[in-house]
């Protein structure tokens, strides 16, 4: 939810640089952009309404002078979408200009003492009143990181924010608190951002900014202190290792055919966990009394999946929980027995964040999987995993989600070897079969995309789509409906097929296509009645079936033919794939960004 750059250089202008960040950090908002730069004493604000390219050349942001800037893309949370409450947003004389991605949750008392004291607002935005703060602590101190440290001890909610002044001219002061911020140095200046992406071009090393701490950044260094008592804290950089090509788009389209075609070699990647971390965390969910995994959106999905392996395969039953549900249903039952693991791509979804403090506090043991190196879950998590996927740009998660699935199912292995639940030839079967997922992968993405193009173009006025899947398959189908609804905005319904006769086949008439995955396993026959009810109500069938599936084949108007000999369980990975297609393609046809789609964001760190 927004992204935030900064960048203090030691020759040239800045105002490129912070457009490039930007445009790496659109994923998290798009609403408006603005950018703010010191030069000759002053600051300069150049912002509105519109995306990166449009806003840069009706105001010529990349001619803005200055070696030292900030800039901000927006994801609204107060106040509608327009040049008023785009950021960069000052102080009543221009002297202060702060960026922020979060939400400041007593910014209306705030606001109101402000008022009194003379202050005068513009925006409808929580993060005007930063500015106004800092101002009014200037009174009292006129050192401006002392200020801007009285400032954010009044703030309740989360912030990552950039500060720059020209009372202070020579450098950028960054803080966070519950929204990811990271640092990046190299010889030709230092930046901040909202994520590694956006400094990646410019430098590989980066600091990850903890809860509660402030950088002043200067072109020759920085200093990071605690905002709770100013202690020095002592950080060297990490070293990123992905390349830039990884997350650029290279020669596709969008980012998100990129990261579906990269599919074959992010699980490969995904399949080279380190022994020794699964390990523990396979040892603390054995000792769990209740397991429940958490996560929202994709990472759900993804969650959905995993109960159904860890059940079958460890004989673990596992609750799959929405995030943002999580402290309501079982926050007063959950204790120190309990296990959560957190599944979250960025590491930052706050719904996530939030339910897993709450674990902690009542003692529970938080385990976290995720794609994010420095992210918050893992630090807050007891023992972690990365998920090895690389850079997803894409607001909608693809790879992401398959590779969750392929390493929830190499920890269910080994759990089920710890606690003896499947034969040596069982594990050995399954260790195969889960080697052979990139290639599935690479054949289905090989085989099946003109098919899935031509039945796009099919359906592309349907006004309703049904995705329905049993057993294991409920999620693929979950997850296949996710994607179509936040690309296209075409309403969808996605259920387990034996509840489709309790509610959802009402809505089927003439034509409404409806969507079965069926792998072939231990609920072909039932796949079957299903399909068969809803035909008879005059639906259009769409199967994703095993190759040669005659049976199903001929119950569908429309077949994609997957690779034999996948088992019922792994079958969420390779059976996504042609739905994440599909989504796209419609997409296209419906000329929209799938990269950027409405009112979404690839992270949420609001409430
Ligand atoms: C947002 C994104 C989804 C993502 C969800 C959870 O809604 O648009 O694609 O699945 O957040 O994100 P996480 O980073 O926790 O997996």
């Amino acid at each position: 939810m927004c992204g935030i750059f900064g960048c203090i250089l030691k020759k040239g202008l800045v105002a490129p640089q912070i457009l490039d960040g930007l445009k790496r950090l659109e994923y998290r908002g798009y609403d408006s952009i603005g950018v703010a730069t010191l030069h000759s004493g002053i600051i300069e604000i150049r912002k509105d309404k519109g995306t990166i390219q449009e806003v840069t050349e009706k105001l010529k942001i990349n001619e803005m002078k200055g070696t030292i800037g900030i800039g901000h893309t927006r994801w609204a949370t107060h106040g509608a979408p327009n040049m008023i409450n785009a950021h960069p947003h000052t102080d009543t004389h221009g002297k202060i200009a702060v960026i922020h991605n979060g939400v400041i949750e007593n910014f209306l008392e705030l606001k109101q003492e402000l008022i009194e004291k003379g202050h005068i607002f513009l925006s409808k935005t929580d993060t005007e009143i930063i500015p106004h703060l800092i101002e009014e602590e200037l009174k009292q101190n006129k050192i401006l990181k002392l200020a801007i440290l009285n400032a954010l001890k009044r703030l309740i909610g989360s912030y990552a924010l950039a500060v720059i002044s020209s009372l202070e001219p020579d450098k950028i002061i960054c803080a966070r608190y519950e929204s990811p911020l990271v640092l990046g140095i190299s010889n030709d200046g230092l930046y901040c951002a909202s994520d590694v992406p956006a400094i990646r071009p410019y430098t590989n090393k980066v600091i990850y900014l903890r809860n509660g701490e402030l950088a002043t950044l200067k072109v020759d260094g920085y200093e990071i202190i605690k905002i709770s008592d100013s202690t020095v804290i002592h950080r060297d950089f990490e070293e990123i290792e992905w390349t830039l090509q990884e997350s650029e788009k290279q020669d596709y389209d969008h980012y998100m055919l990129k990261e579906i075609f990269e599919q074959p070699i992010s699980l490969k990647n995904g399949l080279w966990l380190q022994e020794q971390y699964v390990d523990l965390l396979t040892q603390f969910l054995d000792r769990g009394k209740e397991v429940l995994l958490l996560g929202a959106g994709t990472s759900n999905h993804a969650c959905i999946a995993g109960s159904y392996i860890f059940s079958k395969l460890a004989r673990l039953t596992a609750y799959p929980v929405i995030s943002s549900e999580f402290i309501e249903c079982y926050g007063s039952s959950i204790g120190i027995d309990s296990v959560i693991l957190a599944v979250s791509q960025s590491g930052e979804t706050y719904d996530t964040l939030k339910a897993v403090d709450h674990a902690r506090m009542r003692a529970a043991t938080v385990l976290g999987l995720t794609n994010t190196v420095g992210s918050t879950l893992t630090r807050v998590s007891r023992a972690y995993l990365i998920q090895q996927s690389g850079p997803e740009i894409g607001v909608a998660a693809t790879k992401t989600f398959t590779s969750q699935v392929i390493v929830l199912t190499q920890i269910a292995l080994k759990l089920a070897k710890l606690r003896g639940k499947l034969s040596q030839d069982e594990l050995d079967e399954y260790e195969k079969n889960l080697y052979n997922i990139p290639y599935w992968v690479e054949t289905v993405l090989n085989r099946t995309y003109l098919n899935i193009k031509s039945i796009a173009k099919k359906y592309k006025n349907s006004k309703l789509f049904l995705f329905l899947g049993r057993g294991i398959s409920s999620a693929t189908a979950m997850e296949g409906r996710l994607k179509l609804l936040e690309i296209t905005y075409i309403p969808c319904l996605a259920y387990p097929a034996g509840e489709s006769k309790h509610g959802p086949i009402s809505v089927v008439e003439e034509k409404v296509p409806c969507v079965f995955i069926c792998p072939k396993g231990s609920t072909r026959s039932e796949i079957i009645g299903s399909i068969m009810e809803i035909k008879a109500r005059g639906a259009r069938i769409i199967s994703i079936c095993e190759e040669g599936d005659s049976e199903i084949i001929q119950l569908s108007d429309d077949v994609v033919e997957m690779p034999k000999g996948i088992p019922d369980l792994l079958s969420p990975i390779p059976y996504i794939v042609p739905l994440q297609l599909l989504s796209y393609e419609l997409a296209l046809i419906k000329k929209l960004d799938p990269d950027k789609p409405r009112n979404l964001a690839k992270s949420v760190t609001v409430p």
